[in-house]
């Protein structure tokens, strides 16, 4: 190893590499994005093309990324400017100032996850009683977790969970490769045996199946959508943690006669293995319990499967805090992963200490996190995000993350197939590789995946220009509506301006090394407080929702009675990305008998408060959905477990000293 390498951080095998990369793809894409892209796009119709968008654009770019980072050893920054001079530095640091925005929100979307874990043991879970602070909402009957998330970013306790998971990040970053190895060799295993724990639950449920097969039976109107297949490729593109050079940064740590073909399907076939076993896990739930369609990319996970659990016949509060912990545990290795890409570059370039590199990159990003956790209500109906820090959240997440990654994946798929030269980067790959990439290879990179690329950047570009004036302002209130303007706006010039800075801005060499970190000992003393406030009070129960007896066939009536005068809503969610509505105005005697027509998802909602337990079976068993979900199972773990039996096979630990 030579001497540069180890100060800057080496992996210290080759598990510890695949357990942190697989750690940053597998994070709040695989359970919170995803489940609610599947959803919103209509479960068959999403899943085949995501699955096409694995091979076409996922693993080609995953190579590439991961070959940067070996063929230079350095971060994404330095690296670009290693194989494409100064403009192509440019990029890596827009890169770099992109996921400076987005780890800001991502870690506080951590936090609430991680006050949901907490309140899952307090007040989440009791009936009626559910908003744990300033309620401001009536609470239904039944334990509501919308009521008690709502409640729970209307005040400043979500600061609390923020300040503790960025103390966890800057723990876990302290020393680098040693403390992030550390960290996913615990976590990593974790998160898998959590999942598996879930998806046993949601199978055993009655009906757990159908929402299964919801997921996987190919829904031809909704594949014919040239949307479906947008969402798929960029729901593909996040999962992946590509597009922002975090992967480059990792494989730098590597030797350089690194395998990169076989690490990138390892890598991606353990996160879409995983992303498979949680939307089976998710959609198991969503046909038993709770169906309530509407809302943000949040509420699935954070409002509809907690109500699920709720109405599990037992070990609510067991399967309420596992479900939190699992999602905070996968965001957790993955901003790791954020924050690790950004001070690898500002030690690369600036040669600073690691400490004074986190501290650079992480108290100003700390500080901007605070911004969307600010509980000022805006909308006090609730109906869209409600509080100001949500309102942003929204905003800043749509401008930034759906064009930095893509454009990001873009132009760096063009500097390396164009500006370096995809036969070079393919012979540099194929050096290694025990699977060698053949010509087709080189046209991917040079052709394929641009032109994929460009599509959907051009395509959701377009789509800014139809419907609203801009992204939000239908939903952003009046008194803060300049800021759908405003966001875009600054998110742009603030990351340009940023990045020409740092571009143009002279490194200097100094010794690097590690520093330490004493923080130990304030996370306990956080997570004590945060635990405590779980417990305090939540507001008695208000009224009655009546329930649904049972599970629906199609053809199979429902009877309800529930107050006179109210409106019975349903939303149906045939099997096609489209979502059909229907209001039932209830009789004088309360009684209404409706008939489901379709198969698919059916939400019933009474205006006067949510309707539990109603799903719609299938007619018939899907053949075509059993089939692919045998085989998108049996091609992602048979694919991961060979990657993972031919790594482990050679002498793991050895791996250091053939550098
Ligand atoms: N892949 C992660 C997830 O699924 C998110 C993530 C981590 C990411 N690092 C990234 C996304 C780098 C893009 C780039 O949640």
């Amino acid at each position: 190893m030579s001497d540069s390498q180890s100060k800057r951080g080496a992996w210290n095998s080759k598990l510890g590499f695949v357990l942190a990369a697989s750690g940053s793809a597998i994070g709040l894409g695989n359970i919170v994005f995803f489940t609610s892209n599947a959803y919103q796009y209509g479960g068959g119709a999403f899943y085949l093309p995501y699955f096409i968008a694995l091979f076409t654009l996922g693993i080609p770019v995953m190579i590439l990324e991961l070959g940067l980072g070996t063929m230079t050893g350095r971060s994404f920054p330095n690296a670009l400017r290693r194989v494409a001079g100064r403009r192509a530095e440019l990029l890596g640091w827009w890169a770099v100032a992109s996921q400076f925005i987005i780890t800001a929100y991502y870690i506080v979307i951590i936090s609430w996850a991680l006050a949901m874990m907490v309140g899952s043991l307090g007040s989440l879970f009791q009936p009626g009683a559910t908003a744990p602070f300033e309620p401001f909402q009536e609470p239904t009957a039944g334990p509501s977790a919308v009521t008690f998330f709502f409640g729970l970013v209307s005040t400043w306790w979500p600061l609390l969970a923020l300040g503790t998971v960025w103390l966890i990040n800057a723990y876990a970053l302290r020393g680098g490769t040693r403390t992030i190895e550390a960290m996913v060799r615990v976590f990593v295993p974790l998160m898998w045996l959590f999942m598996i724990g879930l998806i046993v639950r949601g199978l055993t449920l009655d009906g757990g199946l159908d929402g299964v097969l919801y997921l996987f039976t190919p829904a031809p109107e909704g594949i014919a959508s040239a949307e479906v297949w947008r969402g798929a490729f960029a729901q593909m593109f996040f999962s992946l943690s590509l597009g922002l050079g975090v992967l480059t940064t990792y494989a730098s740590y590597l030797p350089k006669k690194s395998d990169q073909v076989a690490n990138a399907l390892t890598i991606s076939f353990l996160n879409c293995g995983f992303e498979f076993i949680a939307g089976v896990a998710i959609f198991s739930l969503l046909f038993v319990f709770a169906l309530n369609p509407a809302g943000t990319t949040l509420s699935l996970s954070f409002f509809v499967v907690p109500q699920g659990i709720a109405a599990f016949p037992w070990g609510v509060r067991f399967f309420g805090f596992l479900f939190f912990l699992l999602v905070t545990t996968a965001g957790l290795t993955s901003s790791v992963s954020l924050i690790e890409g950004m001070v690898s570059a500002v030690i690369d370039k600036f040669g600073v200490t690691r400490s004074r590199a986190l501290a650079l990159v992480a108290v100003p990003c700390a500080i901007l996190s605070s911004a969307f956790v600010m509980p000022h209500i805006v909308d006090p109906a609730m109906n869209g995000n409600g509080t100001l820090g949500l309102t942003l959240l929204d905003l800043v997440d749509h401008w930034v993350f759906s064009y930095a990654l893509i454009t990001v994946g873009l132009v760096e798929t063009l500097i390396l197939a164009w500006v370096l030269g995809a036969d070079q980067v393919r012979t540099a790959i194929n050096a290694h590789s025990k699977i060698p990439l053949g010509g087709w290879y080189e046209y991917l990179i040079r052709f394929g995946a641009p032109a994929l690329l460009g599509v959907i950047l051009v395509w959701s570009l377009a789509g800014e220009f139809t419907g609203p004036f801009l992204y939000g302002d239908d939903t952003t209130p009046a008194s803060i509506n300049w800021l759908v303007v405003f966001i875009p706006v600054a998110c742009l010039a603030g990351t340009v301006v940023v990045a020409t800075v740092l571009t143009l801005a002279r490194g200097k060499v100094e010794k690097a090394g590690t520093g330490g970190m004493k923080t130990g000992a304030a996370i306990g003393v956080l997570a004590l407080l945060a635990a405590g406030s779980a417990f305090l009070p939540g507001k008695a129960q208000a009224q009655e929702v009546p329930g649904i007896p049972g599970t629906l066939r199609v053809g199979e009536a429902v009877e309800l009675t529930i107050p006179e005068g109210s409106t019975l809503i349903v939303t149906y969610r045939p099997n096609s990305s489209i979502a059909r509505s229907d209001s039932l105005a209830i009789g004088p005697d309360g009684a209404v008998t409706w008939t489901p027509e379709q198969a698919g998802v059916v939400a019933l909602a009474v205006d006067a408060g949510p309707v539990r337990n109603v799903s719609v079976r299938f007619a018939g068993v899907p053949w075509l959905g059993v089939l692919v979900l045998l085989g998108a199972g049996s091609i992602l773990f048979g694919g991961a477990a060979f990657g993972l039996r031919r790594m482990l096979k050679g002498d793991d630990h050895a791996f250091l000293l053939d550098t």
